[in-house]
């Protein structure tokens, strides 16, 4: 029997103590239908993924499509130069992950961050890319058009060229106007020819990526890895000191993995294995937060906070501790069990925060953006993806490959930088994580799939590093447990702690100073901070109704058939 929290004093009192820049929850824009439906951050590529649907492709066609042209019109994180996890629900069959994240050249060492400064924007920090394996896998297990017609549209917009929006030229102006933005291939391909800031309502083409998609339209994923593409990226490595060479490119291999599974009050969620801690650390803090009546304590309650703050805290500690590229590292079977669970939730103190450092006493420790990007797909026959995928940071390290014309990825950063050093800051050192030749960096990426008796009832997952994972549970409680609708489900404040720092990060302190004051009782820091991007689809099980959520945090749309 879990005793019920202690109640707290009403104290109405104005929170000084927080940053004072307000978040705001926009409301999310959605789309009934009864046929297929496509969420993603940029309406040119929802619009690519829906063409699909309605031209005969199944929910895999319609996210190759879809991540392909967000290759295009959303180069922040839409990506052939990085990597990701895609879940595919197909009717009748147990979910799987198709994973393509990126893996450290075989020239990458251990202490290759020790030994030298290697900022963001390196040739250094670029993994292996794995979009295009990736996605052609996804094709080639799951999909039912033609690839060169999946692909096509994406050689179109990049061809033709495509209307930019606000939220995209603000984007480009931005990281065109930041210092740290050096290489001069960046400039030419994203910066404007006659050198004035992009406004919304102009076009960008992009030749050489049209080019390249092209070639991957006409050759499938070989193109890519191995041959001309993949010489100009070595070239492009021995220009600017990088380290992936074409053996690296002819040597990389995307998998089907087997998912993540647990239940939840009955229903079944799955999220994608490692390299990725999400679908684990998802599951755990499920498993924890079954123990406790979350519902009757109330979504804003100060009870419902803390305990989803201490499992979070618990989950977040076993991902240092343990996790990492699974070929590396033996991770244990326990940690998704509902004993293992137990035990986590009954650690758990309801009348005050635990500290972080108690967590995990063997783990010594030291002192010391929008740019991922998630989409979410279904089509007619119930077939569901939910697919999340990554540059790293906003446009990756800022390298564009000449002649090749795409972005590359700074996912090396993703590795444990310093072997042996955790500060209390979150910088995390512990042996799973650390760099090795070959290895995957281990990613906090969570696309989730909900099933109810076999039906796809929930899809979605979110950008935002290690805050990810804490967004999905967010969604995923706020329709399991709460019954909320999926735009209000979407909308609403999110919370985020990973252990260290041991800060709680909630968007809701301006909506809810009183609760934020009982979290400071219980002896939570509690800073306010805005947190991901999660387009989500809900499927009610009884109408078969499907309503895509776009969250509007940054920009997206939901469309459907
Ligand atoms: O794979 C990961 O966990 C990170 N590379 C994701 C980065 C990210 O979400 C950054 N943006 N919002």
């Amino acid at each position: 029997m879990v005793p019920t929290l202690l109640r707290f004093p009403l104290i109405v009192a104005f929170v000084t103590f927080l940053a004072p820049q307000a978040v705001a929850q926009p409301k999310a824009e959605t789309v009934s239908s009864r046929g297929g439906v496509v969420v993603c951050v940029s309406p040119p590529a929802a619009e690519v993924g829906l063409s699909i649907l309605k031209n005969g492709g199944n929910a895999v066609d319609a996210a190759v499509a879809t991540a392909l042209a967000m290759a295009v019109t959303w180069p922040e994180a839409g990506n052939i130069g990085g990597g990701g996890f895609m879940m595919v629900a197909v009717p009748g069959r147990e979910p799987v992950c198709i994973e393509y994240r990126e893996t450290a050249p075989a020239k990458a060492t251990a202490d290759m961050f020790v030994k030298q400064a290697i900022g963001p924007y390196d040739h250094r920090v670029a993994g292996v890319p794995g979009t295009v394996r990736g996605l052609a896998l996804a094709h080639e297990k799951f999909g039912k058009l033609p690839w060169r017609q999946v692909v096509q549209p994406a050689v179109e917009l990049a061809e033709k060229g495509f209307v930019v929006n606000a939220v995209l030229a603000n984007g480009l102006n931005r990281v065109l106007n930041d210092k740290n933005t050096t290489n001069a291939e960046f400039k030419r391909v994203y910066g404007k020819s006659d050198g004035t800031p992009w406004q919304a309502g102009d076009k960008l083409i992009l030749p050489d990526l049209a080019r390249t998609l092209q070639r991957i339209a006409d050759k499938g994923a070989d193109a890519f890895y191995r041959g001309e593409l993949a010489e100009l990226l070595e070239k492009e490595m021995i220009r600017g000191g990088g380290l992936i060479t074409q053996a690296d490119l002819n040597a990389y291999k995307a998998h089907e993995r087997k998912a993540i599974h647990t239940t939840f009050r009955g229903y079944d969620i799955y999220g994608p294995p490692p390299p990725s801690s999400g679908g684990i650390v998802l599951a755990q803090m499920l498993n924890i937060l079954e123990n406790f009546d979350l519902k009757k304590h109330g979504r804003w309650s100060p009870e419902t906070l803390h305990l989803m703050i201490e499992a979070m805290r618990r989950a977040y500690a076993d991902r240092a501790r343990y996790l990492g590229d699974p070929a590396f590292t033996k991770i244990p079977a326990e940690l998704t069990t509902k004993q293992y669970a137990k035990k986590l939730a009954t650690s758990i103190d309801l009348r005050k925060a635990t500290p972080s450092a108690e967590v995990a006493p063997e783990i010594p420790i030291d002192r010391e953006s929008d740019s991922t990007t998630h989409f979410s797909v279904i089509d007619k026959d119930g077939m569901a993806v939910s697919n999340t995928y990554t540059l790293e940071n906003s446009y990756g390290n800022r390298v564009v490959v000449p002649g090749a014309g795409y972005l590359l990825n700074n996912e090396m950063t993703d590795f444990n930088p310093r072997p042996g050093f955790t500060s209390s800051s979150g910088l995390i050192g512990t042996r799973p994580n650390q760099v090795a030749p070959g290895k995957r960096m281990l990613s906090s990426q969570t696309p989730v799939i909900v099933l109810k008796d076999g039906q796809p009832v929930l899809i979605t997952g979110s950008p935002g590093g290690r805050t990810i994972i804490n967004t999905s549970l967010c969604v995923v409680l706020n329709v399991l447990e709460f019954g909320m609708p999926i735009d209000e489900a979407v909308s609403a404040p999110r919370l985020h702690h990973q252990w260290f720092p041991d800060v709680v990060r909630f968007e809701g302190v301006q909506q809810h100073p009183e609760l934020v004051q009982k979290l400071k009782q219980l002896g939570h820091r509690v800073t306010e901070a805005r947190q991901g991007d999660a387009h989500s689809i809900a499927i009610d099980p009884q109408s078969g109704i499907r309503i895509g959520a776009a969250d509007k945090r940054l920009d997206g749309k939901a469309v459907g058939e």
